[in-house]
């Protein structure tokens, strides 16, 4: 799904520019994408995971921007992708029609600006005009920036998955299982 882009005023002052993503910025997405990932212990991916090609991120990038019950956001600043989001089907069952998945991350230098927040009630807008009656995440339990930004935006944990993600020094990280309900739009 589309959405037109529009001027975000960040907390520092400066601005940044809000847009749907499109294929056509499949280049700049995997330069982001390995940033961002060697700037988080967070993320299911290490940086080194991350190892598509432009045609096949160029692909998933079509496939949100035409799917009109997705929608993935970017921002961006001076020319450069500054912050990734998405709200995507849980699956096209008819008994899971009803759940989607949210996820999000912004480049180190803009964290606490209002771009996660921003991006969060864009995100819940869509969900709730696509007819999703639920959001769902999963949110390692020691990330306490993701998990109060989840809070604030009326995420609850639901349980524990022990042992979700194994790093290579062998330490493992908990994971919240979030939900948030949507009211009808
Ligand atoms: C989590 C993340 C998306 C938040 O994005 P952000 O743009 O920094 O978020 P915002 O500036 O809108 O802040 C949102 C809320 O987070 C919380 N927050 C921000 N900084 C915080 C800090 N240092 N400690 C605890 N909570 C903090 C506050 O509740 C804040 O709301 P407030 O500004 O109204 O007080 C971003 O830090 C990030 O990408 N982290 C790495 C990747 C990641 O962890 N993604 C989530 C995976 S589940």
């Amino acid at each position: 799904m589309k959405m037109p882009a529009e001027t975000l005023p960040l907390k520092n002052g400066k601005t940044c520019v809000l847009r749907s993503a499109e294929p056509e910025d499949a280049e700049r997405m995997i330069a982001y994408m390995k940033i961002m990932l060697g700037e988080t212990p967070f993320l299911l991916r290490a940086p080194e995971e991350f190892d598509f090609s432009k045609e096949s991120e160029a692909e998933v990038l079509r496939k949100r921007r035409d799917d009109p019950r997705a929608l993935m956001i970017l921002a961006e600043a001076d020319g450069e992708i500054i912050a990734v989001s998405d709200v995507t089907p849980r699956g096209s069952l008819s008994r899971v029609r009803h759940r989607a998945a949210l996820g999000m991350s912004v480049r180190k230098d803009f964290w606490h600006l209002g771009i996660g927040s921003a991006m969060m009630e864009k995100l819940t807008a869509h969900a709730r005009r696509a007819g999703f009656e639920q959001i769902e995440l999963e949110a390692v339990s020691v990330n306490r920036r993701a998990i109060s930004l989840y809070i604030k935006y009326g995420f609850r944990v639901y349980g524990t998955r022990p042992h979700g993600l194994k790093y290579p020094d062998g330490r493992y990280a908990d994971e919240y299982l979030m939900v948030k309900t949507l009211n009808p739009a």
